[in-house]
């Protein structure tokens, strides 16, 4: 059996149904802090007993520890963590709290409970500025954010953990997500959206509604922030074959996921207009605080270790993204 932990999040949630398509047992955790009750509900009705849900949290060692005494677990895959730049920097208290000591927690337990394969989400933040691009593994780390900082924290964590205790990990240091599943049983769903396909996409379905975008004076093609946007559902593919390496080569790593191309905001922006349809009101803000101008994965390594070929477009991704959100209206 398989523990995701963030199993009620926006990638926890692809994870659990992609699992269950190829037969995997998968026991859910999640406090329902950012996730939703009503993705649960979904993901018990596509899993029927294949999947089970437990509601807890991270900082409650109680609440791990059933799950190892309830289920026999083989391996986990750590999506559990909040993830906004922004508020990280107004809150650190909060990242590095729920991050980094909930992360602690989990692998004490699973160390305890000799479960010794963890499969985690990481972030291209761990980078901070890009000195270059396509930024690779061997990229220095300097994160400029507590968000990040929390993830690089957690990754070394994770070398001292491999080094005295057996546990192996494989970090995964995921670029832009976007997209939603083709079937849109789950999608992106956040109660307050930053990011910025679901924002441009909503300014689509909303007339009242103006998207504003960041920045037009970076130093870039047209002046707006460059991102290298990885669909979901080829994100998680990876997870499984980061699942499947840990079970063949029992050994740690770490790897990009991205598609080694990048696509500015106003491209994204303009895509968006034409999948719609829509005419979508526009209005340029300053630049946000803490965006660096470009980010592109490298990712050569995923592929070549990993056999892993990221497959759809950014239009797919927007294309899924859309359907999905006209289904929650
Ligand atoms: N943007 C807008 N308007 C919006 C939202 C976003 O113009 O309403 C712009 C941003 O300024 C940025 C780009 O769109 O230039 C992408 O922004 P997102 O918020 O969608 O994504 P980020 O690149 O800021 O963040 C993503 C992940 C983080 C991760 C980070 C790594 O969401 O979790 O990449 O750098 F940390």
């Amino acid at each position: 059996m398989i523990l995701i932990t963030g199993s009620a999040g926006y990638i926890g949630s692809h994870c659990v149904l992609a699992l269950l398509e190829k037969g995997y047992e998968v026991v859910g955790f999640d406090n329902l802090s950012v996730g939703h009750i009503e993705t649960v509900e979904k993901l018990k009705l596509y899993g029927k007993d294949k999947f089970k849900f437990i509601q807890g949290d991270l900082l409650i060692e109680n609440d791990i520890q059933k799950i190892f005494s309830n289920y026999k677990i083989d391996a986990v895959i750590h999506f559990a963590a909040f993830s906004l730049v922004g508020e990280s920097c107004l809150n650190p208290s909060k990242y590095y709290r729920n991050n980094v000591v909930g992360t602690l927690n989990l692998l004490d337990k699973m160390v305890e409970n000799n479960v010794l394969k963890i499969v985690f989400s990481s972030t291209a933040a761990t980078y901070g500025e890009a000195q270059y691009v396509p930024i690779d593994e061997l990229h220095p780390k300097k994160p400029c954010n507590p968000y990040g900082k929390s993830k690089l924290m957690i990754e070394e964590i994770m070398d001292d953990f491999d080094k005295a205790y057996n546990l192996k990990s494989v970090r995964l240091r995921y670029f832009n997500v976007a997209g939603a599943d083709e079937k849109t049983r789950v999608g992106e769903w956040h109660t307050t959206e930053t990011h910025l396909i679901p924002n441009v996409l909503k300014s689509a379905l909303n007339e009242n509604k103006t998207f504003n975008l960041f920045g037009y004076d970076y130093d870039t093609k047209d002046g707006t922030c460059v991102r290298d946007y990885i669909n979901v559902e080829d994100l998680i593919e990876a997870h499984i074959l980061a699942l499947e390496y840990l079970n063949k080569f029992e050994t740690t790593n770490f790897f990009n996921l991205g598609t080694n191309e990048g696509n500015s905001v106003k491209e994204v922006f303009d895509l968006c207009e034409k999948i719609t349809g829509k005419k979508i009101n526009l209005n340029i803000e300053k630049r946000r605080e803490g965006d660096p101008a470009t980010l592109i994965a490298k990712n050569k390594k995923a592929k070549e270790v990993l056999g892993w070929e990221p497959r759809k477009t950014l239009y797919d991704s927007i294309k899924s993204a859309w359907e999905y959100e006209k289904s929650r209206k």
